[in-house]
């Protein structure tokens, strides 16, 4: 009687625990605002590792543009909510790491035995004629870390890089070489060099990722097209030296990946989540991250558009598509101080909320904001940010503490920004204002899941 009570009360916390996160949304293309500098996450050409219960993303700092500056990392238990955490590298006075220097594609290993995490980059000059990968070494994931020097691995040049580490802990580099094709190349056992080659696709591929399930190999990557996306391919193998499968699609044809370039592939469970990039070179700070649920089956991967998912457990993968939403419209929310509505002729009734912020301090006041239940969930904002630099809001929901909401730039049509907020069953109150009198991103609309 009293275990199956205690059984009956496990079971019913546990699915209390699972509903209230249930409606934390992955945008794939939005800006994503980390949550403690309230700035765009700059992570790009990222990867993830996992230590303990707690993901850490390595990527790119783009905030000035191509050249080196920093690697970033972020940290997160649910793959959603993303706090900066501090930067593994940042520029030099020289070398490698000096000014003008291209450093992209970080991706970090963990040796158990020494206790080290391996930090591989590609390392180029600014007229990419280096072609080298570079290494460096930290004692914890998040850290400061040591830069060992850089290398053309086994003399071949190396441009876009990735990481994989097989079950057996052998780990390989997967390096594409401009004059030969795309490698596959076997570390040494304490991963700070390349020891051997495993396998060569003649093909030009680049941006490479690998996946292995229930002892399948992926190798993903893309054409190469530049800063400019290109419908991106796999290829299988049951041997990381071969023979594998040809080429072929996984997102739609034609739709460039939905505008994106691979970075790295995150197994979750059984399954696994494709991460791009949505690469802007014109201003290469507002490129987004393109995270999409991948299907499986057997040799076969296929990966369809989504404009938001939610990733219910990142132990399994489990995720459902995104949530019925109700949807306000921001010029017609309450204006107060300068804040008007203007015309957008892109935005939804061709119209929106602008000059909100600024001098005068405009707001945009929602005033019945609807949710079914008592949750932590995402909202979506379309916006416009006609600048070259980020805006940011304040979000005051139902009167508790301001949080930062960043607006990368955006003109022509509205792009999407999110936020992680506290909503209560029935009527809530969203106040949208500038911060440091500075201007807000335009609101179009806001978009609230219903449960
Ligand atoms: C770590 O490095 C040592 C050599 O120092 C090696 O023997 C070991 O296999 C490496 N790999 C792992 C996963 O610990």
């Amino acid at each position: 009687m009293t275990r199956f009570s205690v059984a009956r009360l496990a079971t019913t916390v546990l699915a209390l625990g699972a509903a209230v996160n249930a409606s934390l949304q992955i945008i794939p293309g939005a800006t994503w605002t980390d949550t403690n500098t309230g700035k765009h996450v700059q992570a790009h050409g990222a990867g993830i590792i996992k230590v303990a219960e707690t993901f850490y993303m390595i990527g790119e700092d783009k905030t000035e543009g191509s050249a080196f500056h920093n690697i970033n990392c972020y940290s997160s238990t649910n793959l959603v909510e993303w706090s900066y955490v501090g930067a593994l590298l940042t520029r030099g006075e020289s070398g490698d790491l000096g000014p003008n220097r291209v450093v992209e594609r970080p991706k970090v290993v963990y040796n158990k035995s020494t206790g080290q995490y391996v930090l591989y980059l590609h390392i180029d000059s600014s007229d990419y004629g280096d072609a080298k990968v570079g290494v460096a070494t930290g004692s914890e994931v998040c850290g400061q870390y040591s830069y060992q020097g850089s290398f053309r691995p086994l003399e071949h040049q190396s441009r876009d890089m990735g990481l994989f580490v097989d079950d057996d802990e052998t780990g390989y580099l997967l390096s594409e070489d401009r004059e030969n094709g795309l490698r596959i190349m076997q570390l040494s056992p304490d991963y700070l060099t390349v020891q051997s080659e495993t396998y060569m696709w003649e093909e030009n591929i680049e941006s490479p990722a690998i996946l292995k399930r229930d002892g399948v190999y992926y190798m993903f990557g893309s054409k190469l097209t530049g800063w400019d996306p290109n419908d991106n391919v796999y290829s299988t193998a049951t041997s990381l030296s071969g023979p594998w499968s040809s080429w072929q699609t996984f997102a739609d044809e034609g739709s460039n990946t939905y505008a994106s370039q691979t970075t790295f592939i995150l197994p979750l469970g059984n399954t696994a989540i494709y991460m791009g990039d949505r690469w802007h070179s014109d201003n290469l700070m507002r490129s987004t991250y393109i995270w999409l649920p991948l299907e499986i089956s057997a040799t076969t991967v296929r990966m369809a558009n989504r404009v938001n998912w939610i990733l219910e457990d990142v132990n399994t993968g489990a995720w459902s598509p995104g949530p019925e939403e109700n949807q306000y419209e921001g010029e017609d929310a309450t204006l107060g101080n300068d804040a008007r509505v203007i015309s957008c002729s892109a935005c939804s009734g061709g119209e929106a909320a602008g000059y909100i912020g600024g001098g005068a301090g405009g707001t945009v006041l929602f005033a019945d904001v609807r949710s079914d239940v008592d949750t932590r969930t995402t909202i979506r904002v379309k916006y416009l940010n006609g600048d070259s630099g980020e805006r940011y809001s304040g979000v005051r929901v139902n009167g508790g503490e301001v949080q930062r909401m960043a607006f990368l730039p955006r003109s022509g049509d509205p792009g999407s920004s999110t936020l992680h907020v506290d909503l209560r069953a029935g009527a809530n109150e969203i106040v949208v204002e500038g911060l440091d009198g500075g201007w807000g991103g335009d609101l179009d609309r806001l978009m609230v899941p219903v449960s």
